[in-house]
C-alpha cells in the first residue's frame, strides 16, 4: 500500500495496514490531527438514518469534519450531481493537491486543454484544503486520463459519459472525449474532504456516469445590468462544478449594447453604459476558453427584432436609415413590454446587412458557430403599427395592418436574418434557437419556422400545454419552466421566489426532442454584487435535475445540496446559504 489509509466507518484513525512502518506513520498522523486541531469543537458520526450528526469533540465520534462524514455516510456520498451508477470504498487516504501525478493519454489539442483542466482540479482541491494546507509527506496519487477523440466540439450529440475507477491504487478516467474526461475529473474532485491541516480522499471508487439531457444551461443577461468578466468567470466555475454545459449569454437588449463589434463599433459606442462596461473580443475569447476548461460552451444571443434599442440609433447619421424604431419611446407601455423601448426595423433592408456584420463579429469569436440564439421574444406590434415607414412597407406589399400581416412581417424578418446567417456560414445546416413567442404558437409556427432549423426555448409555466404541443409538431425544445427556473422571480411585481426545492423538483417532459433545460437569470433587478447568491446554489439544483433526472425529490438530495453549496463557496462563489449552519452540521434535523 502506498497510501496512509484508515478505514473510516470503524474508527477514525484505525490504520488498516499491518506493517510496522505504516503503523508508525499512522501514529504520526494522529499526532498531526491533534496538533492541527486545537480548538476544534466537534466531531461527526453517521447515524442509522445515514445522517451526519455533530458530537462533542471528546466523544468517540469518527469524523473530524462533516464533509468527511458526508463522503462515506449513506449511499450517495457528496457527489453533485449524483452519478448514474457508482460505488465507493469508505476508506480514506490523506492527499495533497500538489501530490497528484497525471498521465494523460489523448490527442494533441484536447490533451493540451486537459492539462489546463488539471490546474482547475488542483485549485479546487486547494479550495477544499483551506489556508493551512499542509504538504507533510503524503504519497503521490496517480491519475490516468484516457480519451481518444481529437475534437473539442460540444454539441447535443457529444457523448459526455465517463468511467472513473481505481485499479491497483491508480485512478483511471476513461471517456470518449475531452468533455467526458473533464466531468470524470470533476467527480474525482468531489471525493475529497477537509481534514485538520489537510485533505482526505476516498481510496477507491467506481463511477459510470453520463448525463440525462444533452443541454443543461444557465442564462446570463448582461444587458440590463453589466457583469464584469471576473463575475462571469465565477458563474462558469459554478457551472463546471455542477456539470452544466451551456452558458446562454443574452449579451444585448434595448437597455444596453455592451458587445464591442469590430465592424460596427457604434453599437457599443452608443449603446454601452460606459466605455468600461463593455465586452471586447479579447474578453469574449478569454471567457470562451475559461468556459471550455469547465466543460461549458457559450451560446450567444442577439435578441431581435424586439429587445433592441440603445446602440441602434446611429443609422440615419450613417446613411443607413432607421435601423431600429421606437427607441426610448414614451409612454413606453404602448410600445414595448419593458422600458426603454426599441425594435429593429424590418422595412429597412440595411438592417439585414448590419445584422450579418454583427453575427460575423460575434461568431468569429466562437470556436463553433453552427448554433446561435436569435432571441425573437416579446414583439409589441403596436410599435411597428405606429411607425409610418413600416406601415407603408406593408401597404406596398398589398398588405394591411392586421395581426396576421404583422406576424408575416415578423416571419419575413426572421427568414431574412436567417438567410444572412446562412450566407455567413456558407451553408444552411446551422441550428437557430428562438424564444417561444407569438410566432411560435401552434397555429402559426409551421408557417414561419422550420423544425429542422429551429429549436424553441419555451418559457411558459409548467401547466402550459405549449411544450407538448410543439413536441407533437416535431419541434425540438429547450425548456425554461417559468414558474420554477426563472431565477429573477421574487424580486419584482407579484412574482414569487423559487427556492432550491422548487427548482430541483421541476421535472421536464420526457421526450427525445426535449434537449434539456435552462435556468434563466434575468438581471433587471440584479447587479454583480448579488449575482452569485441569486444564481447559486439554485442553478446547481437544476443541474442535478438535468444531469441525473432522479426519480426522487429534493428531500433525498438535501444533505448533498448543502455540501454542494459549501463546495461552491470554497471555490470562490458567494452562493447563498440554504440553512442555519447548525442544520448543515446536523443533517436531516431541520427538514
Ligand atoms: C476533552 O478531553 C481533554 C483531555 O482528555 C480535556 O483536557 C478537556 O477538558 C476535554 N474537553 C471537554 C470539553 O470535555
Ligand atoms: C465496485 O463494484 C465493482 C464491480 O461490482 C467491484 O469490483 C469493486 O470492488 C467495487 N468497488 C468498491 C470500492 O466498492
Ligand atoms: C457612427 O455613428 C455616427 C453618428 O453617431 C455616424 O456619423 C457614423 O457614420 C457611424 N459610423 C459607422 C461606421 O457607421
Ligand atoms: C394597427 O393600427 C390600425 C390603425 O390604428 C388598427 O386598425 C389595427 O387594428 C392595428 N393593428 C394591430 C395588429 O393592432
Amino acid at each position: 500500500m502506498n497510501h496512509l489509509i484508515f478505514n473510516a466507518p470503524q474508527r477514525l484513525l484505525s490504520c488498516s495496514m499491518q506493517k510496522r512502518s505504516l503503523i508508525v506513520l499512522c501514529a504520526f498522523v494522529i499526532g498531526a490531527a491533534v496538533a492541527g486541531n486545537e480548538g476544534q469543537l466537534w466531531k461527526w458520526t453517521c447515524n442509522s438514518k445515514n445522517q451526519c450528526i455533530r458530537q462533542e469533540y471528546n466523544s468517540s465520534a469518527e469524523y473530524l469534519s462533516v464533509e468527511m462524514c458526508r463522503l462515506v455516510c449513506g449511499n450517495y456520498g457528496a457527489f453533485w450531481p449524483i452519478p448514474r451508477q457508482f460505488n465507493r470504498s469508505t476508506v480514506f487516504v490523506k492527499v495533497h493537491p500538489n501530490r497528484f501525478n497525471f498521465k494523460i493519454d489523448a490527442p494533441g489539442k484536447p490533451k493540451k486543454y486537459f492539462e489546463e483542466v488539471v490546474g482547475v482540479f488542483q485549485s479546487n482541491l486547494f479550495a477544499e484544503c483551506g489556508p493551512n494546507c499542509n504538504e507533510a509527506d503524503e504519497q503521490f496519487v496517480n491519475v490516468e486520463v484516457t480519451f481518444t477523440s481529437g475534437s473539442m466540439d460540444l454539441d447535443w450529440t457529444t457523448d459526455e459519459s465517463y468511467r472513473l475507477q481505481t485499479t491497483d491504487g491508480t485512478w483511471q478516467i476513461i471517456a470518449p472525449n475531452f468533455y467526458g474526461a473533464r466531468h470524470g475529473l470533476e467527480t474525482l474532485s468531489q471525493m475529497v474532504a477537509p481534514y485538520p491541516d489537510g485533505l482526505v480522499m476516498l481510496k477507491s471508487a467506481l463511477v459510470l456516469d453520463k448525463p440525462y439531457y444533452p443541454h443543461r444551461s444557465l442564462l446570463l443577461d448582461t444587458a440590463r445590468n453589466y457583469f464584469s468578466v471576473k463575475a462571469i468567470k465565477r458563474q462558469l466555475d459554478g457551472m463546471g462544478s455542477s456539470k452544466l454545459n451551456y452558458l446562454h449569454w443574452h449579451i444585448t437588449d434595448s437597455q444596453s449594447f455592451p458587445f464591442v463589434s469590430k465592424q460596427l463599433p457604434n453599437l457599443s459606442a452608443l449603446g454601452a453604459y460606459s466605455d468600461k462596461q463593455v465586452y471586447t473580443a479579447a474578453d469574449i475569447t478569454e471567457l470562451v476558453h475559461y468556459a471550455l476548461l469547465r466543460g461549458v460552451r457559450i451560446i450567444m444571443e442577439v435578441d431581435a427584432p424586439a429587445h433592441a434599442g440603445n446602440g441602434w440609433q446611429w443609422g440615419p447619421a450613417a446613411n443607413l436609415g432607421n435601423l431600429a424604431v421606437c427607441i426610448n419611446q414614451q409612454p413606453w407601455r404602448q410600445y414595448c413590454v419593458e422600458a426603454p423601448c426599441g425594435q429593429l426595423n424590418p422595412a429597412n433592408q440595411n438592417v439585414y446587412d448590419v445584422l450579418k456584420m454583427l453575427y460575423n463579429d460575434l461568431t468569429d469569436l466562437l470556436p463553433q458557430n453552427e448554433l446561435f440564439h436569435m432571441g425573437g421574444d416579446e414583439i409589441v406590434l403596436n410599435c411597428w403599427n405606429t411607425t409610418q415607414e413600416i406601415i407603408d412597407y406593408l401597404h406596398a406589399q398589398g398588405k394591411g395592418q392586421t395581426k396576421s400581416d404583422f406576424l408575416d412581417l415578423w416571419g419575413e424578418f426572421q427568414e431574412k436574418a436567417l438567410a444572412k446567417y446562412d450566407e455567413l456560414l456558407g451553408h444552411k445546416d446551422s441550428t437557430i434557437m428562438l424564444w417561444s413567442s407569438e410566432l411560435t404558437t401552434t397555429d402559426v409556427i409551421q408557417k414561419y419556422l422550420d423544425p429542422k432549423r429551429y429549436v424553441i426555448q419555451t418559457w411558459v409555466p409548467s401547466t402550459d400545454p405549449l411544450p407538448n404541443d410543439l413536441l407533437n409538431k416535431g419541434y425540438r425544445l429547450v425548456i425554461s419552466t417559468k414558474n420554477a427556473w426563472y431565477l429573477d422571480h421574487g424580486f419584482w411585481g407579484t412574482t414569487t421566489y423559487y427556492g432550491w426545492r422548487t427548482v430541483y423538483n421541476n421535472k421536464l417532459t420526457s421526450h427525445k426532442n426535449v434537449l434539456g433545460g435552462e435556468v434563466c437569470m434575468w438581471s433587471e433587478f440584479l447587479s454583480e454584487e448579488a449575482l452569485d447568491g441569486r444564481v447559486w446554489p439554485r442553478a446547481a439544483a437544476a443541474a442535478e435535475r438535468l444531469w441525473a433526472n432522479p426519480s426522487t425529490k429534493s428531500d433525498v438530495a438535501e444533505s448533498r445540496m448543502h455540501r454542494q453549496r459549501e463546495r461552491l463557496v470554497k471555490r470562490g462563489i458567494e452562493a447563498e446559504t440554504l440553512t442555519p449552519q447548525w442544520c448543515y452540521q446536523n443533517e436531516g434535523q431541520c427538514g
